[in-house]
């Protein structure tokens, strides 16, 4: 891990001449959430949107996630162009030690929002799967996520509040064939985030759930998925973040919307098997060759 400091020298003229083009709701979001945000997957898609969103909005950002070069490149923009002051922390959340580590680079700021975006997906038959691979997803989705809310909750809340908008996803709200294990991580950072929104609230700590659908990004190709209709991240970063305080889940975009609108009629065993229709679609290409399962010992 290393840190940098992007930009030591704000431009506080230009940031002044900045915030008058900011809107009532990026004012809100500086008043309320900073003046440090951290953001995790700041290197890519959705956090990468929402790193950028924060920065217009005039917060300071500590950017998370393991491609330093790309997130030393967004610094230097940042600040450039919004004269804010960005840190940049390469890290594998993976690692046992990653929350410590992240805790430690971040000590002497005064974070007012989390922001966890890091994440991945893996799709295709459950039984196929590396088993390395899902106990990564599951630290990276799940464990440090965990870690994070757990520390940044009791900063916040000790400093009297601040924010936690944490990345769920409309596969989260039943189980997904053909995504099993990502759609079970999703299940768990949306109920995470669901109880801690209540749980946090007479502390001054809002808590979102974020349940993006389709997203076009990183995410499809490192899953191993074809992905048809989808948005654009800058299009679900405004809604994610106007939504903060205001309710505990989001479903941003219009598309997450219908997704999921259209399915809570129905019993759970029926979505369960709508989205493996969906999920078989999506995960085809991978399925051509017939099952051929290695040795249990
Ligand atoms: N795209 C979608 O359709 C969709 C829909 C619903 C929810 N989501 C969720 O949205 C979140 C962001 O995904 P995305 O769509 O923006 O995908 P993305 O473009 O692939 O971005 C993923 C981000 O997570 C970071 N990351 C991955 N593994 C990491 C690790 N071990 N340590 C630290 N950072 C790591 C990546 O950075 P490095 O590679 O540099 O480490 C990258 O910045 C994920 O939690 C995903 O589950 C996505």
């Amino acid at each position: 891990m290393g840190v940098n400091n992007g930009g030591k020298h704000m431009n506080h003229l230009n940031r002044g001449a900045r915030s008058q083009f900011r809107g009532s709701w990026q004012q809100r979001l500086l008043t309320l959430y900073g003046p440090w945000a951290v953001v995790t997957g700041a290197s890519s898609g959705i956090g990468q949107a929402l790193a950028l969103k924060l920065a217009e909005s005039g917060l300071n950002l500590v950017l998370v996630a393991r491609n330093r070069g790309r997130l030393e490149q967004m610094a230097t923009d940042l600040t450039a162009r919004y004269g804010i002051e960005v840190h940049v922390v390469d890290l594998d959340l993976g690692l046992e030690t990653s929350v410590e580590r992240l805790a430690d680079a971040t000590r002497n700021l005064d974070v007012g929002l989390l922001v966890a975006a890091a994440g991945f997906g893996t799709s295709g038959a459950f039984l196929d799967a590396d088993l390395e691979q899902e106990l990564e997803m599951l630290n990276v989705n799940c464990r440090a996520l965990l870690g994070l809310s757990w520390y940044f909750g009791r900063r916040l809340a000790k400093r009297g509040g601040g924010g936690l908008v944490l990345m769920s996803s409309i596969v989260g709200f039943q189980g997904t064939p053909f995504a099993a294990h990502y759609a079970a991580t999703k299940a768990y950072v949306q109920a995470l985030a669901e109880g801690l929104a209540v749980e946090l609230a007479p502390l001054g700590v809002d808590v979102l759930a974020a349940a993006p659908g389709p997203t076009h990004s990183g995410f499809a190709s490192r899953a191993g998925m074809k992905m048809g209709a989808g948005l654009q991240p800058q299009a679900i970063s405004e809604p994610i973040l106007a939504a903060l305080g205001r309710r505990s889940t989001v479903l941003p975009g219009l598309l997450s919307k219908l997704l999921t609108y259209s399915l809570m009629p129905l019993p759970r065993w029926a979505r369960v098997r709508i989205m493996g229709g969906v999920m078989d679609g999506m995960t085809k290409h991978r399925r051509n060759t017939s099952l051929s399962l290695p040795e249990v010992e």
